[in-house]
């Protein structure tokens, strides 16, 4: 029987059995979906007792997509993730000289996923470049949607952004373009709905995962009013639909320059919890935050619209061709992908247990070489042999 999660005035109502899309993805998005679909259905099939399951159903995209149908991202894959509201991806590779700029981006688009979370922990045994770095506990929510990434450009030299210079020269009375005759343009917009809708996720998840924290990251010294009003809409948001939490001290919202937060990051990452940014920092911090932790090979992530309940849950790190098809990758940025999942279908105590088996693994310095090679004698697992060791873990949590 087809099973749809839907969103209810309650909020998610997810079945026994829900129908959720998946997209294989290309170059080690192969190797890694094989491994990764059985060990999400044992989790989820011990900590259920075999009553819930999820009915996977494949859609394409990428290049398996182009390859198959003659496009990128058929219409018939966005329709199945708009009716199923919950989607698992591998990594796509981006199509050189083709009309779409990314599919990740259309896909963010197209359902408009506003929020990009990205939680940062570290486990045991995994190398780091930091002396502590089981200090840094962070979860990111990077706006998805607007900043430098609504690709409002134009190119130097082009009639176009003469029209541009010459509007903001003439009519805005801008006098300070450098080089105006070698100039190329970029605009950002930010807006109150755009960074306010961004930020209340950071805090409702703060607040439903005990975190206290909430830190706005901005640049607003330098753009005040694109920067300095994701700042100034935070806390007036906070102020409005928060003052409560707030004033009982069980919610704390402060600011940091996105330059200094690179900074702390590394000296104390214990001061944030939660973090919330504009697009652009958010990509910078998303990547220096994971190579604290273990690099993007097992950093998850999930691109999430809290209103729609449309989330699509990623692998991180890209096709990686230089290891594809060898049975080598690490599986681990998808399956804590798929954890994020879970715990999003409200079935914590699947994710719960992957994540265990996953912590276990490491600590007795059972990895796949990106992480193995690291390390002073440590032999590397393939995919296979890493999958099977997990398997053994989660039957051993039975
Ligand atoms: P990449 O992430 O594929 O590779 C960078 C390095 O990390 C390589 O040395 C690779 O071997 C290693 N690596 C990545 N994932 C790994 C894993 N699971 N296990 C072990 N090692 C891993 O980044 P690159 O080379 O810049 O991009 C390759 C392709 O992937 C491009 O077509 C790019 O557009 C696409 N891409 C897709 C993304 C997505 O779909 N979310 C994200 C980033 C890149």
């Amino acid at each position: 029987m087809t099973e749809k999660i839907r969103m209810t005035a309650d909020g998610l109502f997810v079945p026994n059995h829900p129908v959720i899309p998946y997209i294989e993805g290309d170059g080690v998005g192969q190797d890694i979906w094989k491994v990764a679909q059985p060990l999400i259905d044992r989790a989820v099939a011990i900590a259920y007792d075999g009553e819930r399951a999820i009915q996977w159903q494949e859609v394409l995209a990428g290049k398996k997509s182009f390859e198959k149908t003659g496009q990128w991202l058929p219409a018939e894959t966005l329709a199945a993730i708009k009716d199923s509201l919950v989607a698992i991806k591998g990594p796509l590779e981006t199509p050189v000289g083709e009309g779409i700029r990314s599919l990740n981006v259309a896909l963010r688009q197209e359902l408009d996923l506003y929020a990009c979370v990205r939680p940062i922990r570290y486990f045991k045994g995994v190398p780091s470049p930091l002396k502590n770095p089981e200090k840094t506990d962070i979860t990111i929510f990077r706006e998805n949607t607007e900043d430098i990434y609504a690709g409002i450009e134009w190119e130097t030299g082009t009639p176009r952004v003469q029209k541009v210079i010459d509007f903001l020269r003439e009519e805005m009375q801008v006098e300070k373009i450098r080089f105006p005759e070698t100039s190329s343009i970029g605009i950002k917009p930010i807006s109150i709905e755009g960074s306010q809708r961004l930020i209340r996720s950071a805090i409702e998840y703060a607040l439903k995962n005990g975190k206290k924290k909430v830190t706005l990251v901005h640049k607003g010294n330098i753009q005040k009013f694109t920067e300095g009003g994701f700042r100034k809409w935070g806390y007036e948001l906070a102020q409005k639909e928060y003052a409560d939490v707030l004033e009982s001290g069980n919610l704390v919202i402060n600011d940091i320059i996105a330059d200094n937060f690179l900074q702390q990051i590394l000296l104390k990452p214990e001061a944030f919890d939660v973090v919330a940014l504009t697009n652009l920092n958010g990509d910078y911090a998303s990547d220096a935050l994971a190579a604290q932790v273990g690099g993007i090979g097992i950093s998850p992530g999930a691109n999430i619209n809290y209103k729609t309940g449309h989330a699509i849950f990623e692998a991180t790190h890209g096709t990686a061709p230089d290891i594809a098809g060898q049975n080598k990758a690490n599986p681990t940025s998808l399956l804590l992908s798929a954890c994020m999942l879970l715990d999003y279908l409200s079935w914590e105590k699947a994710a719960h247990l992957l994540r265990n088996a996953i912590a276990d693994a490491f600590a007795q310095q059972e990895m796949t070489a990106d992480l193995a090679n690291l390390l002073d004698d440590c032999p590397a697992l393939s995919t296979s042999s890493f999958s099977e060791k997990l398997l053994e873990k989660l039957d051993a949590l039975k």
